[in-house]
């Protein structure tokens, strides 16, 4: 399988290509920043259809992984994360059903759903979206965008929400910030990366919401269970040797 993956020299992308290359998968990366890699690379704007068109050509499957840069003052405007999130998720699925291409993994958040059901405590799969803030919005965007393309193109589509993207071996988030101590809501980016490969397997048409955590007790907090069982999947980054926090 020859697969797409957008936003691949981000923090997440850089550890989710690990399983995919562990499984022998084609890769063919695009970022609009230049990154190294061994892998097919493209530099294109995911909001530039010509880009856009390029990047999916010949590809099997596509995984959404890019965002707008979280830079000082970038989620403000409606601009750049609008382009990047909403129209650059749009024109991708849009590209998919041109090219004939099934499968579409997107890469969305816990950030996606309403803040009234997330007072529950509890993510489960069937909550209402509609994020807060304005990177919330655009990830619940994404996920609008997802569904009615899985549901009017019989696609099969997976919306993978994860929390706290991390790794256990730096105990690193993306910007550089080290834990000692770990809570329900971290997920190794390896784990979200098997996740996200599992999902691509799936035969459809169908729309499927995962939620890809590493902790043992992420079960407390968000329907992993659907997860583990739908898709066979054990997270192997479980942070067994550090304290936990609440
Ligand atoms: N980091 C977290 O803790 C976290 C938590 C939950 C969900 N997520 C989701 O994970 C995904 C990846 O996030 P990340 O933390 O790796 O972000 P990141 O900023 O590290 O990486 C995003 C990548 O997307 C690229 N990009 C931005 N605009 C683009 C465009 N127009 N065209 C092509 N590429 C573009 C950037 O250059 C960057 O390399 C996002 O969908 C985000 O919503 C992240």
């Amino acid at each position: 399988m020859k697969v797409l993956i957008t936003g691949a020299g981000g923090f997440l992308c850089r550890g989710l290509v690990i399983p995919f290359e562990e499984s022998g998968a084609e890769l063919r990366l695009m970022d609009v920043c230049d990154f190294e890699t061994s892998h097919e690379k493209i530099i294109g704007d995911v909001s530039n259809p010509a880009d856009v068109e390029k990047a999916v050509a010949g590809v099997d499957a596509i995984v959404i992984g890019h965002m707008a840069s979280r830079q000082a003052g970038a989620y403000d405007e409606v601009e750049l994360p609008f382009d990047a999130n909403v129209k650059g998720t749009a024109l991708l699925f849009a590209e998919a059903v041109k090219q004939g291409i099934k499968k579409v993994t997107l890469i969305s958040s816990g950030a996606a759903c309403s803040v009234d059901a997330k007072k529950q405590g509890f993510y489960s799969r069937d909550l209402a979206i509609g994020g807060s803030g304005m990177y919330g919005l655009t990830k619940a965007c994404q996920e609008i965008i997802a569904e009615q393309y899985a549901r009017e193109h019989d696609l099969t589509v997976s919306s993978i929400r994860t929390a706290y993207i991390h790794d256990m071996d730096s105990m690193c988030d993306k910007y550089g910030k080290k834990a000692s101590e770990v809570n329900a809501q971290y997920a190794d980016r390896r784990d979200i990366g098997e996740v996200t490969r599992r999902s691509l397997l799936l035969e459809g048409p169908r729309y499927e919401i995962f939620y890809a955590l590493s902790t043992p007790e992420a079960s407390t907090q968000y329907d992993v269970e659907y997860t583990h069982k739908t898709l066979d999947w054990q997270p192997q980054f479980t942070y067994e040797a550090y304290p936990r926090s609440v």
